[in-house]
């Protein structure tokens, strides 16, 4: 059983890949959620990581706020594809819980410390938190397990031409964790997230499927496929942050390089993952797998296979 910690701003993909996680009980122990300033402010994605446990179930899983601001810039703009709550604005009622004491990066300080190379961190949002434990700790990366980011790209960002949105929010921090000496990282970025789309069929299977999850899944994802029509005319929306997940469960859903990345953090890359493949740049070294594009048939009967297993024949059907 993977000891996992999902670092997030929920955030529709966020909200798919947190369930998809709880779904996995024989695989993933999440024994918390942090959450990060990134999609919505922290208050908001705070809340809503309240309301995506209540909808598994799960009111037992602790929840810590973490950063309300990248480490050393102001705050960037929210991200315009979640619904101005950042949760698909479906009018959930908010969670009576309310987050533990100790913020986020003390919380993962001291949680890795406690099970010193037991612990995968699962970061689907900026990396304000994980840069803050690690300058504040000089023992958090090697007490860490490994770290299993969605963020970066290799060819073209997302809010800009060179940037994906997690690490353009804080450029600062995702150099930090890259530069940090992690055990086992690993960057899921834009090149393979594209190949997990969600699209309107598979959409409206999910209504048909009518379990809370699979409902609450159908409604919240409107908005964001909404957004990614604006984008591009494309029906649909792109499942990022639940790719993490389902590496997770299948290391087979992805293919990897392995590379070294270093993050621009100014001008006009500013944001951007520069990535170095090991086998063209041979003296550079190598500080992390990334992933370069994902299966997404295995995608979805993970997806199905864990949320929805009834359906997972239908889904291959689908697929075909
Ligand atoms: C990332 O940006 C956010 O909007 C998503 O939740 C995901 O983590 C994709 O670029
Ligand atoms: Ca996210």
């Amino acid at each position: 059983m993977r000891k996992i910690i999902i670092d997030t701003d929920p955030g529709i993909d966020d909200a798919l890949a947190i369930l998809l996680a709880l779904s996995a009980k024989e695989e993933l122990d999440v024994l918390a959620l942090t959450t990060v300033n990134g999609n919505v402010d922290v208050e908001k994605v705070t809340k809503n990581a309240f309301k995506i446990l209540d909808v598994a179930g799960r009111a037992d899983i602790p929840v810590y706020k973490g950063n309300g601001k990248p480490l050393v810039r102001e705050n960037s703009m929210p991200a315009d594809c979640h619904g101005d709550d950042g949760l698909g604005n479906i009018g959930m009622t908010d969670s009576d819980r309310m987050p533990e004491e100790e913020s986020a990066a003390d919380f993962l300080i001291r949680k890795v410390r406690e099970e010193k190379g037991e612990i995968t961190l699962v970061p689907i949002g900026p990396l304000t938190n994980i840069a803050e434990a690690v300058q504040k700790d000089p023992e958090f990366v090697s007490n860490v397990k490994e770290v299993i980011i969605m963020g970066g790209a290799v060819y073209g960002g997302n809010v800009t031409p060179h940037a994906e949105f997690n690490f353009w929010v804080d450029p600062e921090a995702a150099k930090i964790v890259f530069q940090a000496g992690f055990n086992n990282l690993v960057m899921i970025g834009l090149d393979a997230t594209k190949y997990v789309w969600l699209d309107p069929v598979l959409r409206e299977l999910l209504y048909q499927i009518h379990t809370p999850a699979s409902r609450f899944i159908h409604k919240v994802t409107r908005v964001y496929a909404d957004a990614h029509w604006g984008y591009g005319q494309k029906l649909g929306c792109e499942l990022c942050d639940a790719l993490v997940t389902a590496y997770l469960l299948d290391e087979n859903v992805l293919d990897t390089i392995d590379a070294f990345v270093e993050v621009e953090t100014q001008g006009l890359c500013d944001g951007a993952s520069v990535v170095y493949p090991v086998t063209k740049f041979t003296d550079k070294g190598i500080n992390c797998k990334v992933a370069v594009s994902a299966d997404t048939k295995k995608f979805f009967e993970i997806f199905f296979g864990y949320l929805f297993p009834e359906y997972l024949e239908i889904v291959r059907t689908i697929q075909g």
